[in-house]
């Protein structure tokens, strides 16, 4: 008996088989291609509609990772504001803090685009004010000067986008 039901099976499979495949639609009518998708970072570049900072690959580089050091302060100084730790809050929130060197890169970093200098200084100034806070053992204001410097992350974030670039483009 179980023989029998599995060459009826089988056969059937084959008969199911030996029906000729329908035709696949055709790909490219469903999906049209893009028109810029030929190179998918040109493509990137033309969905990205934020203003470009131009920068040498170096620099794209060192930039994105400040970024990445900037997050991990954030973290930090939440860490530290949920168990009241002032010193490390101001600690934390000091490595994204205002210096001489940092406001020479701020500018070296925005000198093809204009007005990221300015937003770039504005947050390491917003980063101050919540080391500032914390020195005066200020829980509410250390909370009030952390918004104010995410703020100044996001609003950034929303208006620029790195431009790796060949060459800077001629200052003036
Ligand atoms: C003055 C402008 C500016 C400020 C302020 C700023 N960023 Fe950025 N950030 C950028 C730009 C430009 C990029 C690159 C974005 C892109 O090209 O998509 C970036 C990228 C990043 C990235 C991605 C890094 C990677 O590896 O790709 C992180 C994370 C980040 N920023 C975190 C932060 C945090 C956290 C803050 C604030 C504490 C901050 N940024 C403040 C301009 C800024």
């Amino acid at each position: 008996m179980r023989p029998t039901l599995i060459a009826i099976g089988a056969l059937l499979c084959l008969a199911c088989r030996s029906v000729p495949d329908r035709p696949e639609p055709d790909a490219a009518a469903v999906h049209p291609p893009e028109p810029a998708a030929s190179n998918p970072h040109e493509a990137l570049d033309h969905l990205d509609q934020r203003r470009p900072v131009p920068l040498l690959p170096m620099m794209a580089q060192h930039q994105k990772q400040s970024m990445r050091e900037h997050l991990e302060a954030v973290q930090a100084v939440v860490a530290a504001a949920a168990v009241g730790d002032f010193e490390q809050v101001a600690a934390a929130s000091r490595r994204m803090g205002f210096s001489e060197s940092t406001g020479r890169m701020c500018e070296h970093m925005g000198a093809a685009a204009p007005g990221f200098t300015e937003r770039a200084l504005g947050f390491h100034h917003a980063a101050d004010e919540i080391a500032i806070a914390a020195d005066r053992r200020d829980g509410p204001a250390v909370l009030t000067a952390l918004s104010s410097t995410l703020s100044a992350c996001t609003s950034c974030h929303a208006e620029y986008k790195q431009q790796p670039v060949a060459a800077l483009p001629e200052a003036g």
